[in-house]
């Protein structure tokens, strides 16, 4: 296997970061980059990124109280390196330098199987809402 390296977003990643939001499908990363990098690097954000040789291949986004709680808002890693511990060790360390107690988090359903591995794990309900008229 390759030497994963972890470190936390800077904006050489930035680009390989968009490449795997393309390759989830998650839109909302996709039109602006400069939106996503401030999404991924505000204040209270930890976003850690996997590299191996110097090329993405995974990253976690955690959002965090600093004390308490906080969120894992995304995690993804490249297909040809799943099932080796990366996205264990991605979510393991954002979750160390949030800093916090717990972490909370919405999954997709295909992803159940990597959050119930944590032990200890509770199964709560969730909801995500969207504002009543479209975000700008
Ligand atoms: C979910 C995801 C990040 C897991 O990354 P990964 O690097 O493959 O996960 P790991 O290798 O660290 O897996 C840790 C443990 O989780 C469990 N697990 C992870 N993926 C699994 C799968 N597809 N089926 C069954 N168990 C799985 C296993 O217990 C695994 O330990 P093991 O390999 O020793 O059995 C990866 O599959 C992915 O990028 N999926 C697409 C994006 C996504 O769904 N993100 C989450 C949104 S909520």
């Amino acid at each position: 296997m390759a030497t994963i390296s972890y470190e936390e977003l800077e904006r050489r990643h930035l680009v390989g970061v968009i490449e795997m939001c393309r390759n989830e499908g998650w839109d909302s990363y996709l039109s602006d980059s400069e939106r996503t990098f401030r999404a991924l690097s505000a204040p209270g954000v930890v976003t850690l990124v996997a590299t191996a040789s110097g090329a993405v291949c995974g990253f976690a986004q955690v959002l965090t109280d600093g004390e308490i709680r906080a969120y894992l808002t995304n995690v993804t890693v490249a297909v040809d390196l799943r099932r080796q511990g990366v996205g264990r060790r991605l979510i393991e360390e954002a979750f160390a330098r949030a800093g916090v107690r717990y972490l909370d988090l919405l999954s997709d359903p295909g992803a159940e199987a990597m959050y119930t591995s944590f032990p200890g794990y509770r199964r709560m309900q969730g909801f995500r809402i969207y504002p009543s008229s479209p975000p700008r």
